[in-house]
C-alpha cells in the first residue's frame, strides 16, 4: 500500500473546525475510492499560520517527524500559496535530509497559475505538479508509478462526484460551532487583473450539486452553527443564489452568513429580490470596490459605476443590511491623494465598514505579468512572508507608507468595529 501525507499551511480562525475545508474536500474525495485503505492512504498535517506568523522549516519538519517515519512515506503533498512559497524548496531539501525518498507533490495557486515550462526549474526536486482543483489529480498522483514522473496533472474534477467534507464527517462540526466555511461554487468568470480567485486556467464556474448544498445547510442549522463564511468569490452570480437564499429563509437560518458580492450584479428584478432577501436574513455582505478612480480601474480591468454604487449604499443603509467594502492600495496609477479620495467617497456615503488591502502580485494574474510595465517594486513588510507592492509608476515607498497608515487607521477606527 502507498502511504501519503498532505502538509498544508492554513489560516484557521478561532471557533472554526480543526482542519482546512480545501484539504478535507481532497481527503473526502480520496476516501470514497474503493481502493482507499487497500492500495493507498493519506494523512494530513495542518500548520495554522494564525498561530505561527513566522513559521520556520525547522518547526515544520520537527512536527512532521513526530508523526511520520519519513523513509516509510511514498508521497508528500505540499500546499503552495503566496504565504507558504518561501518554505517550499527549503522544506523539500530538509525532508530529503531526513530520509524521505518518495515523490513530492505540489499543488495550490502558486503551482496552478505558474508557467508549466518553468515549474521544474522553480521546484527542481518536485516529481508531481497539480494544476487547478486537486481532487481528481491527487487521486491519480497517488496511483502513479515512479517511471511516470515528472508528471503535471490538471484533471478537471466532476463536481457531481465531490463528496461533502461536512456530510461525510471528514470535517466534523461541533454543536454550537462558532464558525464554518462553506462553498456553493468555485471560480469566477470576471477578469480583474489582480485576482487569482477566478479559475485562471479555464475561466469557468463550477457549481456544487444543489441537493448537497441544501443538505449541508440543514446540517449547519441542526448543529446551530453561529456563523457561515461563504467562500464563493462572487456569491450573487449564476442561476442558484436566490433559491439558496430562499432556502435559508425557509429554514429560519439562525447563523449569520457572510457573502462576497458584486455591486454590478445587483440589477433588475433579481437585484431587487436579492436586496429583499438580504433584509430578511442575517447576512453580512462583502463588496470589493478596490478604487473609484478611472485610471486605476482601467489597470485592474474593472468598471465601477459611481452612480450605481451610490444608489446601492443608500438602499443598503435604508434596509439595514450589514456590509463592508474592500479597497486596494498600491495600485498602478494610484497616489496617496487618489487613494484618500476613494476612502472619502465611501465615508461620505456612510459606508459602515471599510477595509483596504495592500496590492499583492499573484502568479498567473495579468498584473503580475505587467509588473515591469507599471514599475512595480515589491517588499515583504509584514507577517507571513507575503510580498506586496511598495512602489510603482505613480508613487514611491514614502507615499505608500502614507497609504498604509491611512489603510490601518480604517481598520482601527471604532466606527468600523
Ligand atoms: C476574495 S476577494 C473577492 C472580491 C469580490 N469577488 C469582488 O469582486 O470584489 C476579496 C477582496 O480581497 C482583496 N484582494 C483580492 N486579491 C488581491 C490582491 N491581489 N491584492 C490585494 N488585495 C486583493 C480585494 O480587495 C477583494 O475585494
Ligand atoms: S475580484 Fe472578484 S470579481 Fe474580480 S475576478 Fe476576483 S473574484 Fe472575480
Amino acid at each position: 500500500m502507498k502511504h501519503a501525507c498532505i502538509i498544508s499551511f492554513d489560516f484557521i480562525r478561532q471557533g472554526e473546525p480543526e482542519g482546512s475545508l480545501a484539504i478535507a474536500s481532497l481527503l473526502a474525495y480520496l476516501k470514497q475510492d474503493e481502493r482507499y485503505g487497500q492500495e493507498f492512504q493519506c494523512g494530513h498535517i495542518s500548520f495554522n499560520l494564525l498561530e505561527h506568523a513566522q513559521l520556520t522549516v525547522l518547526h515544520v519538519v520537527q512536527n512532521i517527524l513526530k508523526m511520520y517515519h519519513l523513509p516509510a512515506l511514498d508521497f508528500i503533498a505540499l500546499s503552495c500559496y503566496v504565504w507558504s512559497e518561501f518554505l517550499i524548496n527549503p522544506l523539500i531539501r530538509s525532508l530529503r535530509e531526513h530520509g524521505f525518498s518518495g515523490a513530492i507533490i505540489l499543488g495550490g495557486y502558486q503551482i496552478s497559475y505558474a508557467d508549466s515550462s518553468l515549474l521544474q526549474a522553480e521546484y527542481p526536486d518536485c516529481q508531481i505538479f497539480i494544476k487547478g482543483y486537486a481532487e481528481e489529480s491527487l487521486r491519480q498522483a497517488l496511483l502513479s508509478e515512479p517511471q511516470e514522473w515528472p508528471l503535471v496533472l490538471s484533471q478537471e474534477p466532476d463536481f457531481s462526484c465531490l463528496t461533502s467534507p461536512y456530510l461525510s464527517g471528514e470535517l466534523a462540526i461541533a454543536d454550537n460551532q462558532s464558525r464554518v466555511r462553506w462553498e456553493t461554487k468555485r471560480g469566477c468568470p470576471y477578469r480583474c487583473s489582480f485576482c487569482a480567485h477566478r479559475d485562471l486556467q479555464r475561466n469557468r464556474v463550477y457549481r456544487h450539486e444543489r441537493d448537497k448544498v441544501f443538505d449541508e445547510l440543514h446540517l449547519f442549522q441542526k448543529k446551530r452553527v453561529q456563523k457561515i463564511n461563504v467562500l464563493d468569490p462572487v456569491f450573487n452570480m449564476g442561476p442558484e443564489y436566490l433559491s439558496l437564499m430562499e432556502k435559508m429563509l425557509e429554514c429560519s437560518l439562525g447563523a449569520q452568513v457572510s457573502l462576497q458580492t458584486r455591486f454590478e450584479n445587483i440589477q433588475g428584478a433579481n437585484g431587487e429580490r436579492f436586496l429583499e432577501l438580504c433584509s430578511n436574513l442575517p447576512v453580512f455582505l462583502e463588496f470589493g470596490v478596490q478604487t473609484i478612480q478611472e485610471a486605476e480601474l482601467a489597470v485592474i480591468q474593472r468598471r465601477n459605476q459611481r452612480s450605481h454604487i451610490e444608489e446601492l449604499f443608500q438602499r443598503l443603509n435604508a434596509l439595514g443590511i450589514a456590509y463592508e467594502i474592500s479597497l486596494i492600495y498600491g495600485l498602478p496609477n494610484q497616489t496617496f491623494a487618489s487613494f484618500k479620495e476613494s476612502v472619502d467617497f465611501l465615508q461620505a456615503h456612510a459606508c459602515q465598514r471599510i477595509k483596504a488591502f495592500p496590492l499583492m502580485l499573484l502568479k498567473g494574474t495579468e498584473l503580475h505579468a505587467q509588473r515591469n510595465l507599471w514599475k512595480c517594486q515589491e517588499k515583504i513588510v509584514g507577517d507571513y512572508h507575503i510580498p506586496v507592492v511598495v512602489s510603482a509608476n505613480s508613487f514611491d515607498e514614502q507615499e505608500w507608507l502614507r497609504m498604509r497608515a491611512l489603510a490601518e487607521s480604517l481598520e482601527h477606527c471604532e466606527r468600523y468595529e
